[in-house]
């Protein structure tokens, strides 16, 4: 008897601790799409003061709230407060699901298996993040709320019909996002399955800024990557195919370098800034397993982001082509005022027999991990 009630109590005492430091979650009405389509937003909390917000149009994460180094709460990605915001044409892929291919297509134009495919030229004259209307960063998803060791999440789902945006085969694709119970860590587990040969290439579109969404520049911030090589472009930013030493460039980030100290440099390029593939060196961590990718830090807030991914590059987009369109809470979103680590496969991989392939295979399961861990100090 007396056991029976230790056991009892313990268990009780384990329920209470889980329970105090479980993460949580919950959904809401966000609104509806231009052509009435509901919308939903998912909302996850933790004990460690974090914050998550994600919708189901794109599978996009809206807001990450977290602390600064005297514990004040901020929300460090851009986004909007409505649909209609997520739905305009001064929505720059904010923190979205992109594919099914992320980055460039040389020309929109691809060869699989003999056959010719041509996909929209939306980003003159190549195609870009998948497409137009029906690429995955526009699209309703499926949404289940998600229950593991680490913490609580979402699972979206989505299939994309053969043919969809020009892509061969019909894909299963799914996104996880996981807030991890005790830690600021937001994981993100990407899946596709396929009937056809074709390509695969997701990323998160998230914009920084660690001293809170608006905030003027993320010039000041301290960026570290873990690459010592890149892809050169042309002046379309579509790899010539080489892969190169950062070695005394202004794109060597292999210690930390604050983000404005070399962009002046890089004004007059194709790319206006940083919007670079890195390749990854991934120095002794198997194929599959998480490397550390990059580290950021806004010396101000003290806030500290480290991306880890299983991917063999990622995309250092600068924010260039922010506009000073109006975001989450009327605050404008200036050139430079943010910026994209974007874990994924080389642009124009498809046409590039010596990057590592996009391919995916009836059979095969497309798998992706990158994880974004804040931290303050
Ligand atoms: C990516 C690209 C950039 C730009 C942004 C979206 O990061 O590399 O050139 O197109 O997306 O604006």
């Amino acid at each position: 008897m007396r056991n029976r009630h230790s056991v009892l109590f313990s268990s009780v005492i384990a329920a209470t601790l889980l329970a105090s430091t479980q993460a949580y979650g919950e959904s809401e009405h966000f609104g509806k799409t231009a052509d009435g389509q509901d919308v939903e937003v998912y909302t996850l909390k933790n004990e460690s003061g974090a914050i998550v917000k994600l919708i189901t149009l794109g599978a996009t994460l809206t807001e990450m709230h977290v602390p600064d180094k005297d514990g004040k709460s901020a929300d460090v990605v851009l986004g909007f407060d409505d649909v209609a915001g997520y739905q305009s044409e001064d929505n720059q892929y904010f923190g979205v699901t992109v594919g099914r291919v992320a980055n460039r297509i040389a020309k929109g134009k691809f060869s699989l298996n003999g056959k010719d495919y041509t996909l929209a030229v939306n980003n003159e004259p190549n195609h870009l993040h998948g497409g137009v209307k029906r690429s995955l960063d526009k699209v309703i998803w499926k949404a289940k709320e998600v229950k593991t060791k680490l913490g609580v999440g979402v699972r979206f789902t989505y299939t994309s019909p053969d043919g969809e945006e020009g892509y061969p085969g019909k894909l299963n694709v799914s996104v996880t996002y996981i807030l991890s119970n005790n830690r600021n860590s937001v994981r993100i587990s990407y899946t596709a399955k396929t009937d056809q040969p074709t390509p695969v290439n997701l990323t998160n579109h998230s914009y920084f800024n660690l001293a809170g969404a608006g905030s003027k520049t993320v010039l000041g911030h301290t960026l570290t990557i873990a690459a010592d090589k890149y892809t050169p472009t042309d002046d379309t930013l579509i790899p010539t195919g080489k892969i190169e030493s950062v070695e005394g460039t202004d794109l060597d980030f292999r210690e930390p370098t604050r983000i404005g100290k070399r962009i002046k440099s890089l004004d007059d390029t194709a790319a206006i800034g940083y919007d670079h593939n890195y390749v990854l060196t991934r120095q002794d961590v198997k194929a599959g397993e998480l490397a550390v990718a990059a580290r950021l830090r806004d010396p101000k807030s003290g806030r500290i982001l480290v991306v880890r991914t299983t991917e063999p590059g990622i995309q250092f987009y600068s924010g260039n082509f922010l506009k000073d369109q109006k975001g989450k809470g009327g605050k404008a979103y200036a050139h430079r005022s943010a910026l994209c680590l974007e874990t994924q496969h080389y642009p124009d991989s498809i046409n590039h027999p010596n990057f590592p392939s996009v391919v995916l295979k009836p059979g095969e399961t497309y798998k992706h991990v990158c994880v974004y861990s804040f931290t303050a100090k």
